[in-house]
């Protein structure tokens, strides 16, 4: 999504919002632009495509400005070209502003302006915004701002600045994301904190229909009809180098192999196992709420609601609390029932998914208990949950997303358990049940050897453009987050399927030409998942079996066999993930794709 950077101190602006911006590239962005403020002028440079083709336009009109900020855009309005690359200015060409989001009455706006004689050079939403703020411009930004804004229907974080103002940002949002970092002498605003922690961990984060004021000396912050608001000043939760490749080539490979690290983190401080229980301290609040729940929804996008499908499953096992996942998208605008008692738990990695952030509110707004699980502290549906559970797996920087998943599937583990004991499982059961997961951090790093196996399987089938992956039961949603991950980033056309449901259809597809992977652990579906693969088998189909250790029958039936160790049967989508995520990571690289960057993705999806 767009990425924001602004700087005022009294260091040079345009590297620390260049550097900025290059921190917020893992989001995705299709061009990039920037815009300072030197002796009393605007100067402003954009382009398509990476940064470092704006930074070949950068010239001497730029240097000694202390004032400035910078854009990486990913295109909702109008299509990838310069004129359409922020930043955007108003008609005296003093006033620009960057922005993420979208203005929705933007037709309206732009027909308004139109009749007072305003012309248009792109066909951005973002640029009638910048002439509607410059339309009301009497002198002072701010003012400006909290007007313009006051008319507008949609989502926004902007930045904007003035020429005649050369000491002031003004930075406002309303559903995208926006921090103000606070360093010593010099403020640092940016939609995300990564582009933040190289210069200061003390941050404040804007909440909807707030606006910041910021200068050299400091910054305030007003509601949009100018009211003062009071923020907390708070403390960024990761460091600069969790946010470096730490020799790997990739951020996706990092974070595979992070896993076993992020789980124990994850768990830390969480797991009691004397006293059989889990200890949720973000959960505290709620907790008679929720042990009295009468039915859970869990609400996701994407990977994060392959997580909720495995959590279901969890939940009404351990709790026998009904559950159903549902994606945000879908929930959010199908008028949903929510009877008393009702929890709705929404699950994000980023914490900013807007489909996830709006059905959570319109769970709430229904009169449910709203939760979440998040990974980016501070973010927007952390704040906007009643209580939740961060996954603290660090920050995830490769757009497929594989350490938060496996991050999502610990809390649930753990929330299913948390329900569980208070509700009917004895300590016994649940000891046992939480021994095994303090195990799979250990079970993880077993899985992770199979790094050079999934490399040539990759290599073996690195043409085939076709894969299905096939799994019962709780390894369903592992199978479809196999081929998620496969077709993300390698754009290779994976189908994830329950394997039950290959004779409804798609065995059909069945051929030589089409690896399919089938994940087989020792389980209670274990024999039916033999007799699918027997099927595939039979109509000369090349099947790639996820087993458990020491399953040797399955070798007869299977072209190749990943072998992942036994762990407690609920636990196993925590390590049959592995082999899949690694499968996906060889097959991309060897197809050349840009594993942490796939091509159309990004990494926060902030617009519907
Ligand atoms: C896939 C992936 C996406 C996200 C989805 C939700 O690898 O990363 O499918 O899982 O966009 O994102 P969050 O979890 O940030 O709400």
């Amino acid at each position: 999504m767009c990425g924001i950077v602004a700087y005022i101190g009294e260091r040079e602006a345009c590297p620390i919002v260049l550097e900025g911006i290059k921190r917020l590239d893992y989001r995705g962005y299709d061009s990039a632009g920037i815009a300072v403020v030197r002796d009393g002028r605007l100067v402003i440079r954009r382009s398509v495509g990476r940064i470092s083709a704006l930074e070949e336009k950068l010239d001497h009109e730029l240097e000694g400005a202390t004032l400035g900020m910078a854009h990486t855009r990913w295109a909702t309005h109008g299509g990838v070209t310069e004129p359409n690359a922020h930043p955007h200015t108003d008609r005296s060409g003093k006033l620009a502003i960057v922005h993420n989001g979208i203005i929705e009455n933007y037709r309206a706006l732009k027909a308004f302006l139109a009749q007072a004689g305003l012309t248009f050079e792109s066909q951005t939403d973002t640029e009638i915004l910048a002439k509607l703020i410059g339309y009301f411009y009497e002198g002072k930004l701010e003012d400006a701002v909290r007007k313009a804004l006051r008319e507008v229907r949609g989502t926004f974080g902007i930045a904007a600045l003035h020429a005649d103002e050369p000491g002031t940002i003004v930075a406002a949002r309303r559903g995208s994301p926006l921090i103000v970092g606070i360093g010593d002498g010099e403020y640092v605003v940016a939609s995300d904190a990564a582009a933040i922690v190289q210069h200061t961990s003390q941050v404040i984060y804007l909440s909807d229909n707030e606006v910041a004021i910021v200068t050299r000396d400091g910054f305030r912050t007003t509601t949009l009809d100018a009211a003062p608001v009071s923020k907390d000043i708070e403390e960024v939760e990761y460091t600069l180098r969790q946010l470096e490749l730490g020799g790997h080539q990739h951020f996706m490979a990092k974070e595979i192999f992070e896993q076993p690290e992020s789980l124990r983190n994850c768990m830390r401080g969480r797991l009691d196992l004397e006293a059989g229980r889990v200890v949720l301290g973000g959960l505290t609040s709620v907790s008679r709420e929720l042990i009295k729940t009468k039915r859970i929804i869990l609400t996701a996008c994407g990977t994060a609601w392959h997580a909720g499908l495995v959590g279901e499953y969890l939940i009404e096992q351990l709790a026998r609390v009904p559950c159903e996942t549902e994606y945000a998208s879908e929930f959010r605008y199908r008028n949903p029932i929510i009877e008393d008692g009702t929890t709705v738990l929404a699950i994000s990695q980023s914490g900013e998914t807007i489909d996830t952030l709006a059905a959570l509110r319109e769970g709430r707004e229904r009169g449910a208990l709203a939760l979440g699980i998040v990974n980016s502290v501070g973010s927007t549906i952390a704040r906007e949950t009643d209580a939740g559970v961060y996954l603290h797996v660090g920050p995830e920087i490769g757009v497929a997303s594989t350490k938060a998943f496996t991050g999502q599937l610990t809390v649930l583990a753990m929330i299913a358990a948390f329900l569980g004991r208070r509700r009917h499982l004895s300590h016994e059961e649940c000891f046992q049940y939480l021994s095994g997961l303090a195990a799979i951090p250990d079970a993880v790093e077993k899985a992770l050897q199979l790094d050079s196996a999934t490399r040539q399987i990759a290599a073996e089938f690195v043409d085939a453009n076709n894969w299905l992956y096939l799994g019962r039961g709780l390894q369903y949603p592992v199978a479809l987050e196999g081929a998620l991950k496969l077709k993300e980033i390698s754009y290779i056309h994976a189908e994830g399927l329950p394997a039950a449901e290959m004779k409804h259809g798609p065995i059909a597809l069945i051929s030589e030409d089409m690896p399919v992977v089938v994940l087989a652990p020792r389980d209670h579906w274990y024999e039916k998942v033999l007799g699918n693969i027997n099927e595939v088998r039979s109509r000369g189909g090349r099947v790639i079996a996820i087993a458990s250790e020491g399953d040797h029958e399955i070798a007869d039936l299977a072209e190749h066999v990943l072998y992942v160790p036994d762990v407690t049967e609920l636990l196993q989508p925590l390590v049959t993930v592995i082999p899949l995520q690694m499968l996906a990571y060889h097959a991309a690289v060897l197809r050349g794709c840009d594993v942490d960057k796939p091509r159309n993705l990004a990494k926060a999806v902030t617009v519907e």
